[in-house]
Parts: structure tokens; sequence; C-alpha cells
């Protein structure tokens, strides 16, 4: 198929603000994630959307298909950034950039705001989102925390500690230049365990296997910089001196 007739081509990304696109960017949360208790209401996206933060839809003509949303964020500094805390697209939908449109949206509108960084997490066990953030986007990751959100009852997280990753996505050139050029260098590699790489349910064992090998290197001081699909492993390297201080 011609680049040019993806389906990507047929997708709008919006600024979500009309009470009627933020139900629809909740409800594509209670589908995606497959349980409306996880969901942020349409009156929460709308003080988000209202209050210096953004909430994106993607639709196929008519026809919801993705969302994005954030919010601002302080880091110790007291810098201000752009604190992503949801993305999602129906899974008949993905791997087709929508995605990728959403988030570059996303960053589009921080940094009309003036914003350097956006920041957010995932599951380091959800290998697409590592490539995907980590290889796709050129984020960079310095925190990991064990059971994040605790227990919950989910499609994604159900039966299974919520590790998270932080990830923080650089906007201005220099440091983003920097991730790339560590990036091409290489670095560490973290083997993802095996019985994460399949579709089945991943496995506790190997799950806080994972958890063990990415912590030790973020406590010898390195970051995680890459995800390697055809390696199927993280890639860590210590950031260069100067680099900004982690936001969270
Ligand atoms: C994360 C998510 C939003 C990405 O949306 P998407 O529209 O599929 O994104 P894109 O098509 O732009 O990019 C997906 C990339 O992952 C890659 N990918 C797909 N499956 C993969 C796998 N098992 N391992 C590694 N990479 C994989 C795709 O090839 C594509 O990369 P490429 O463009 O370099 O080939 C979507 O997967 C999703 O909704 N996931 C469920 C909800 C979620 O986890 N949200 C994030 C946390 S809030």
């Amino acid at each position: 198929m011609a680049k040019t007739e993806s389906p990507a081509r047929r997708i709008t990304v919006l600024r979500a603000r009309r009470i009627e696109e933020l139900e629809q960017v909740s409800g594509l949360q209670g589908q995606i994630w497959g349980a409306t208790e996880v969901a942020a209401p349409s009156s929460l996206l709308k003080a988000i959307s209202e209050a210096g933060g953004v909430v994106l839809l993607a639709r196929e003509g008519s026809r919801p298909v993705g969302f994005a949303f954030g919010f601002l964020g302080t880091d110790p500094q007291g810098r201000l950034y752009h604190r992503s805390h949801a993305a999602g697209v129906l899974p008949e939908l993905r791997d087709a950039g929508v995605g990728r449109s959403l988030k570059l949206a996303q960053r589009h509108w921080a940094r009309a705001q003036g914003l350097e960084r956006m920041v957010w997490t995932f599951d380091p066990a959800q290998l697409r989102n590592a490539h995907f953030n980590l290889h796709r986007l050129g984020a960079v990751a310095r925190r990991h925390h064990p059971d994040y959100y605790g227990r919950r009852t989910d499609d994604l997280n159900q039966g299974r500690p919520t590790d998270r990753l932080v990830v923080e996505w650089f906007l201005d050139p220099v440091p983003a230049g920097a991730l790339r050029a560590l990036r091409r260098r290489g670095g560490l590699a973290i083997p993802v365990p095996s019985g994460l790489l399949g579709t089945g349910p991943p496995p506790l064992a190997d799950l806080l296997r994972l958890r063990r090998r990415l912590r030790r290197a973020l406590a010898e001081g390195m970051a995680v910089v890459d995800y390697d699909r055809e390696r199927r492993a993280y890639v860590a390297a210590e950031l260069p001196p100067g680099f900004p201080p982690p936001a969270e």
C-alpha cells in the first residue's frame, strides 16, 4: 500500500474541549483499558483542558479512535513541564502511526506553551510502549517505581505489579541531540526475560527479573536511553555531565 493511502492519512487529531468530545475521550479510555473505573470523567478532562493542560482526540472520520491528555507539572527547581497522563489507541488501529500523531500534537502544544519537556510513565514489560517511547520518540528513563499504582483490575494491569518507568521527552535540541548521540554509541544491554516476549500472560518471576535488571542499572547511575527491538533489550548509558536533573 502506498504511504499516502495508509490508514493514518484518514486520521484527524483535534484538541477536545467540548463536553461531547471529552466524553468520547473518557469512553475510549474505558474501551481500551476494559474498565470504566480507570477512565478520567469528562468533568476532570474539562478542568484539565481549561487549566493549562491539553486533551487530544484522534478520529477516523467521525469515529473516535485514540486520545492523549496531560497537564502542567513542576520539577524540583520549579520549572514547568507537560505531564502526560494517558494515551491510547483502539487495538484495531494500532501500529498505523496514530499514537505517534497524538504524541506529536501533544508535543506541539507543549512547545507552544514554552515548555521544554514532557514526562509520563509506562510499564516496562509492555515492549510496544518501550519501542514507541524510547526508540521512536527518543525519550529517556531515569526513574523506576515498583507497583506505582498499586493493584489494578483493568485489562492491561490485572494480576500483575504496576511497575512504571518515568520517561522524559526533551523538546529542546541540545538534550535531545545528546540523547541521540548516546543512542548511536549504544550502551549496556538489559535483556528482556523471555517470558515477556510472547503475547501470553507474563510470568511474575520474569516481571520481577526485569524490575531488578532495570533498577540495578539506574542505581548505578545509568539512564535507560533506548529499546533495541532486534536484540529485545533495553539499552542503558551514562548521561553526559550537566544533563538536566530528573523532573520527578
Ligand atoms: C501505546 C499506544 C498508544 C501506541 O499507539 P499506536 O497508534 O499503536 O502507535 P504507533 O503506530 O505510532 O507506533 C507503535 C510502534 O510500536 C511498534 N510495535 C508494535 N508492537 C510491538 C512489539 N510487540 N514490540 C516492539 N514494538 C512494537 C510498532 O511497530 C510501531 O513502531 P514503528 O512505527 O517504529 O514500527 C498503543 O499501543 C496503545 O493504545 N496501547 C494501550 C494503552 C497504553 O498502553 N497506553 C500507554 C500508556 S498510558
